[in-house]
């Protein structure tokens, strides 16, 4: 269904899109977060929450941003009031969050930058890198290079001076972003032809240069030697599902933002694949060349009887990109280039990242107020650079650090995933959305597809959430306050920004559109005139009511045995909620509210069930710590792992290509060329 017919700028081309869209994706989580938190929570084992989030949330859920992006032609905001009024804050919490995170994300290329221009300057004198050193002492020169000359870092909640060599970097950063996006997204699909691929083949020159280091197994031995015991706690999961979403740009906006400037006949489903595919596949090669050049570093280090282990270098978080890596490098003829090539592979894919949210944040507001892009652009960087200005100060790193954490690990993005899931498929047609991917698409997709927005993806990551919040609630002393009664202090902070952002939120929705009345509300979800599935949807009701009540019940005694009627009880109400939704959402019928509300609530049961359950296995399984091996060898299982992986890459790729082709060439069978040149 066209919900609206106005002109509206389009990228020009699709690969113009597919671009934007994968350099939004592909971005400093893929070689600065995706490689630690892979390492840190369970090698190789890690993969499995990782690739099932990816191909089993990730990517249907880019294909609901894509297609409501496209199907209204607005940003999130106004794209999601244009399918239930009332849904409009969801747009606006995502956007919110995206503008959190624009202001730190620059804060991380501020660094590059600085990196960079050392890395140039130890090119023109020819002096070492000011990081350089060997041994161990060359490790400690490396940390104190970073935290104490370069950020003057102090522990703790204060946040002490601005640091003016961050301050310029972060500057120069704001700028480079001003400058690829304020000519507007045409502009964009151009710049993208020169940011995307060029971090790509330096990233395949840095891989070559690692793997072919004496000593880099024992590298990916770190890297890819699984776990196991990882998987049974909550936090790799959660880590898992925050870096899918982050890494994807979901929830922030950004995709449903790019495609509302996708041209009106192009593909959706495909790619939304190839964009999933190709994320993953830079994460996990960025991951080799990270690993492999830390095993060469351990092996010359070694050879030069200052023996410096992985283990000893790999710190969390930006540890790994600014201290681990640089003096990893370091460590190699020609260093100061290594590590131009590294600062500026992190700068061109980072810079196009950080633009995407800018892009989403900016559009939000111009659909909705009607103001003059020109004049909200730098408003806009202004008031991101100025909150910026909390990172670039001694104690920034820590505040940094701690935001990061509960956008993308602990509260964040994950809800907001899951809220738009339940928003798109339980109180709007989805139907609507998956026909209109599928009618411009290369491939179509199935009704599994429904299925998996309105109950699988919704249980999963309910799930994921309810176990975060029983494990926190149960072995956390205190979250907010410790068990001595004294505030964390961190905590307050960041669960107050994630908190703020939702009633923002509803406030913004609140505020009048001038241009909202002009364009219509075609296409708008309307509650029911004349409601069906009455009987059905008020006995799923009132079964998966009777299941919620039961499950308080069971928390508030501690009983466990009435786990499976509680559970019976919600997969009859959700089996029946769906069938009204189905069977009567089509046409002029609207099955009634209160059977949309039943599928709510029954996900919401079957949720709190899986994650009692998963508690209470993974209590009685006990804390069966591994530590990963450390030989030089890749084991069996390692090897298999890089063979899937290559398998899902280049098989997954291999098929979308396979399937554009064959779907352009009917098309030009079937239409005229001139219509299809945009495409
Ligand atoms: N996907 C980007 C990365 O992996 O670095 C970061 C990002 C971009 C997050 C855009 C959120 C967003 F809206």
């Amino acid at each position: 269904m066209e919900m609206l017919e106005e002109q509206r700028e389009n990228w020009g081309t699709r690969g113009g899109f597919v671009l934007a869209a994968v350099g939004s994706a592909v971005g400093l989580g893929n070689l600065w977060g995706f490689p630690y938190k892979l390492y840190s929570y369970g090698g190789g084992a890690f993969l499995v929450p990782y690739i099932v989030a990816m191909f089993c949330i990730g990517v249907p859920m880019l294909i609901l941003e894509f297609s409501l992006g496209h199907m209204t032609q607005r940003a999130a905001p106004d794209a999601f009031a244009r399918v239930n009024r009332r849904a409009e804050f969801v747009g606006w919490w995502g956007i919110i969050l995206g503008f959190v995170i624009i202001t730190y994300y620059p804060v991380i290329l501020a660094y590059c930058f600085s990196f960079m221009y050392y890395s140039i300057q130890s090119i023109i004198t020819g002096n070492a890198l000011p990081w350089g050193g060997e041994g161990a002492a060359g490790v400690a020169n490396a940390k104190s290079f970073f935290y104490d000359a370069y950020l003057g870092f102090k522990e703790g909640t204060e946040l002490g001076q601005i640091r003016y060599n961050i301050l310029i970097p972060l500057f120069v950063a704001w700028i480079a972003m001003y400058f690829c996006i304020f000519k507007g997204v045409k502009f964009v699909g151009k710049i993208v032809w020169l940011t995307v691929p060029l971090p790509f083949i330096m990233l395949i020159v840095l891989t070559i240069r690692g793997l072919t280091l004496p000593g880099s197994m024992k590298g990916l031995v770190y890297y890819l030697d699984p776990v196991w015991s990882e998987l049974a706690k909550p936090t790799t999961w959660r880590f898992a599902f925050g870096q899918v979403f982050f890494s994807l740009s979901l929830a922030f906006g950004v995709m449903v933002t790019y495609a509302s400037f996708l041209h009106r006949k192009s593909d959706i489903n495909n790619n939304a694949v190839i964009i999933g595919v190709s994320d993953f596949a830079t994460s996990f090669v960025g991951g080799i060349a990270i690993f492999a050049t830390l095993g060469g570093m351990s092996y010359a280090t070694m050879e030069a009887g200052q023996a410096v282990g992985v283990k000893d270098v790999v710190a969390g978080g930006p540890g790994l990109a600014f201290v681990a890596f640089p003096y990893a490098l370091a460590q190699l003829p020609g260093a100061a280039w290594w590590s131009l090539i590294f600062f500026f592979t992190l700068v061109t894919l980072g810079i196009d990242s950080a633009f995407s949210i800018t892009e989403s944040v900016l559009a939000g507001i111009v659909d909705k107020t009607g103001w003059k892009r020109s004049i909200v652009l730098p408003a806009m960087s202004l008031v991101g650079l100025c909150f910026g200005l909390i990172y670039v100060t001694e104690g920034g790193l820590n505040w940094l650090g701690t935001v990061d954490g509960f956008i993308n690990g602990t509260w964040g993005i994950a809800f907001l995933g899951l809220l738009e899931c339940v928003v798109l498929g339980w109180m709007y047609r989805v139907d609507t959305l998956r026909h209109h991917a599928n009618e411009r698409s290369d491939w179509r997709l199935g009704r599994w597809w429904n299925f998996s927005i309105r109950i699988f993806i919704p249980v999963v990551l309910g799930t994921l959430f309810l176990w975060s919040l029983f494990d926190d609630v149960t072995s956390v002393g205190g979250f907010i306050r410790t068990p001595e009664g004294e505030w964390i202090i961190p905590n307050c902070v960041g669960f107050a920004v994630v908190g703020i952002a939702p009633v923002i939120a509803i406030l913004m929705s609140l505020v009048k559109s001038p241009l909202r009345q002009e364009h219509g509300k075609q296409g708008e979800f309307k509650y029911p005139t004349h409601p069906v599935g009455l009987k059905l949807g008020k006995a799923a009701f009132i079964l998966s009511t009777a299941g919620l009540l039961l499950i308080a019940w069971m928390m508030k005694t501690g009983n466990q045995w009435p786990i499976g009627v509680a559970l019976v009880f919600g997969l009859i109400g959700i089996a029946v909620s769906n069938y009204v939704l189905e069977k009567h959402d089509v046409g002029d019928e609207r099955p009634t509210l209160l059977s949309r509300w039943a599928g709510i609530i029954a996900t919401l049961d079957i949720s709190a069930v899986i994650a009692m359950t998963l508690i209470r296995m993974t209590k009685t399984a006990g804390d069966t710590e591994a530590i990963a091996e450390t030989s030089d060898k890749l084991s069996g299982v390692s090897y298999t792992i890089i063979g899937v992986v290559a398998l899902v890459v280049v098989g997954g790729l291999g098929w979308c290509f396979y399937r554009a082709i064959t779907a352009a060439s009917k098309d030009q069978q079937e239409e005229p060329l001139d219509t299809l040149q945009i495409d």
